[in-house]
């Protein structure tokens, strides 16, 4: 089985490292942050480390880092992975349902019963959260969050970096512009229109 080192871990690495361990492809060696964790991984150390691991043979990573509409730490951290040379695998829970007629970037977390439904393009470094929703035709860019039980109907685009709230909807069509973030809860109904062939 190919290993994995998770790079940082807070609550959002509490998920990924339990896909990862489900999907059953990767074993996790440990963890970096800044500090030790409450964790059953082995703390490896801070990010420096990362480069002597990956020359020791670990050749993947994921990153245990979630957004929440705030900074660009998962920007940084992929940039600075891919640096080293780490390949970041798609991690996506075998319980979610994703059609076979899908493109999904590197780096991207799906979790537990989340739906990509046909046609769907989700960028790298995404994260389409426990129970989301990504409708047929929907474009997911880089770096955005579709947080729990969010649901994207049909055509929706998604900008770069943009957070969609947990239990959010946005109705068909809609088109959230980068970096914006969504209220948790809320319906967005009336928005620009994007031309769909
Ligand atoms: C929208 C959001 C970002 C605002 O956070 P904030 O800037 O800290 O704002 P506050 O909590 O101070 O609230 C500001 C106002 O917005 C209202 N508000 C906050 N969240 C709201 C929501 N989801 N829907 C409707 N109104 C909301 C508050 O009631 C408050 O109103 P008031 O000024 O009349 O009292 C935040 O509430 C939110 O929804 N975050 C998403 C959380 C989430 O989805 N987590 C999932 C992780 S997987």
């Amino acid at each position: 089985m190919e290993e994995i080192v998770l790079v940082g871990y807070g609550g959002h690495a509490r998920s990924v490292a339990d896909c990862i361990e489900r999907q059953n492809k990767y074993r996790i060696v440990g963890y970096t942050d800044v500090e030790q964790r409450n964790s059953r991984y082995q703390y490896l150390g801070t990010d420096t480390v990362l480069k002597d691991w990956y020359e020791q043979g670990i050749k993947n990573a994921a990153v245990g880092i979630g957004y929440m509409g705030k900074g660009t730490l998962r920007e940084r951290l992929y940039e600075s992975l891919r640096a080293i040379g780490y390949e970041l695998p798609v991690i996506a829970d075998p319980s979610a349902v994703i059609s076979d007629h899908v493109q999904i970037g590197e780096g991207t977390f799906i979790g537990k019963g989340a739906v990509v439904n046909a046609e769907a393009r989700i960028g790298k470094m995404a994260i389409i959260n426990s129970m989301a929703l990504v409708e047929h035709d929907c474009i997911v860019e880089d770096y955005a969050h579709v947080a729990v039980s969010g649901i994207l109907c049909g055509q929706v685009k998604v900008g770069k970096a943009a957070f969609i709230g947990a239990n959010a909807t946005i109705l068909q069509c809609m088109e959230i512009p980068s970096k914006v973030t969504i209220p948790a809860g809320e319906v967005v109904r009336r928005n620009y229109r994007m031309e769909v062939n």
